[in-house]
């Protein structure tokens, strides 16, 4: 559904600062990274998201279309990042119909709600393949179209850019490795490899002039990700913990990433980003839908969330 502009982007930034752009986001049929990829496109970019359901992601690639006249948006489906060669083909369109990638998004998750007892090696093999591989994957795909964009469109700090910032990637993670959070070890250690690889992509490609930030969201409504992770009645509680004592929204994602795309973040490399309202620093482990430790002690298994375990019949 077309979005109002300020649903997905603060009135701050300056319509046209992404102009003659691209950016290629995977993941971005999503709520979050969808917001992300339609607040660029206002601002002047064009796109191109990856997803692996065919349909969604072409519908939502009309829908991002409509936040700025004129704009060219690639839907591209059946996309698994965790197939490095389908992801080769995937920027090879994108940079053959859009002219270029100046921007990447590598924001393609895979979560469920488990214990690290009621998961199995396959589990953990899959977040970890979606998340990290996944992330890298598309890192890989698209790093040489990053290179070209940073040596073209050079950044002093000094002199404003004539024509804008390019070579940059943000890398969406998660907070819940920071303090430990229950029933997610295995989305915790694969957004721990996420965090590590940023800061490699900052050191070794920082000199081309690329840029490699975290954006790490707190809760945020509305969207897959608090579906699969809480039931309805945890969602009632999780504002009580956080510090701004409410949920975030998606513009508030898409903000940070103007920020860290624009001129403005060009001095930004190599760190994390955390979108949370403070969240992280209460992240206490009873923030409602499965209280500590009796959930944890009862052997039951998670129910009344989306993206529940399939039954092999
Ligand atoms: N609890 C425990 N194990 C689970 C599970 C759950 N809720 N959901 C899936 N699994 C296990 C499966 O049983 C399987 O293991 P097995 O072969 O040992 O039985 C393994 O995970 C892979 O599941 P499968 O459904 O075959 O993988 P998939 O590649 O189709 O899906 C997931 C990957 C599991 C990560 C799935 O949740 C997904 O597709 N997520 C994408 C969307 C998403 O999570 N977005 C994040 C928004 S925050």
């Amino acid at each position: 559904m077309p979005m109002e502009k300020h649903e997905y982007l603060s009135n701050v930034w300056k319509d046209g600062i992404f102009d003659n752009k691209v950016v290629f986001c995977t993941g971005g049929a999503g709520s979050i990274c969808s917001a992300q990829v339609r607040a660029m496109v206002h601002l002047g970019a064009n796109a191109c998201i990856i997803g692996r359901n065919v349909e969604k992601t072409e519908n939502m690639a009309k829908d991002i279309a409509t936040a700025r006249k004129g704009a060219k948006v690639l839907g591209l489906g059946a996309v698994d990042v965790r197939k490095p060669e389908a992801l080769v083909a995937a920027a090879e369109r994108c940079a053959k119909e859009l002219g270029s990638i100046d921007f990447v998004i590598a924001g393609a998750a895979g979560n469920f709600l488990a214990t690290i007892d009621q998961i199995s090696s396959n589990a953990l093999k899959s977040v970890m393949d979606i998340d990290v591989l996944g992330s890298y994957n598309t890192l890989k795909a698209t790093l040489p179209y990053l290179v070209e964009s940073a040596a073209k469109y050079k950044v002093d700090g000094k002199t404003p850019p004539k024509a804008g910032t390019g070579g940059r990637i943000i890398f969406i993670s998660a907070t819940l490795h920071y303090s430990g959070t229950p029933l997610q070890s295995h989305v915790s250690i694969a957004k721990a490899g996420v965090d590590a690889m940023s800061v490699s992509v900052c050191i070794e490609q920082g000199p081309k002039g690329i840029t490699s930030n975290v954006i790490a969201p707190g809760p945020i409504a509305d969207t897959e990700g608090m579906a699969r992770l809480s039931t309805d009645d945890g969602r009632k509680e999780t504002p009580r913990l956080i510090p701004n004592q409410r949920m975030g929204y998606v513009k508030e994602i898409a903000d940070a990433t103007v920020y860290l795309f624009s001129d403005a973040g060009n001095y930004v490399n190599g760190e994390t980003i955390v979108v949370d309202g403070g969240s992280w620093h209460t992240q206490a482990i009873d923030k409602g839908s499965f209280k500590y430790p009796d959930f944890l002690l009862s052997g039951d298994t998670v129910t009344g969330v989306a993206g529940m375990k399939k039954s092999k019949l």
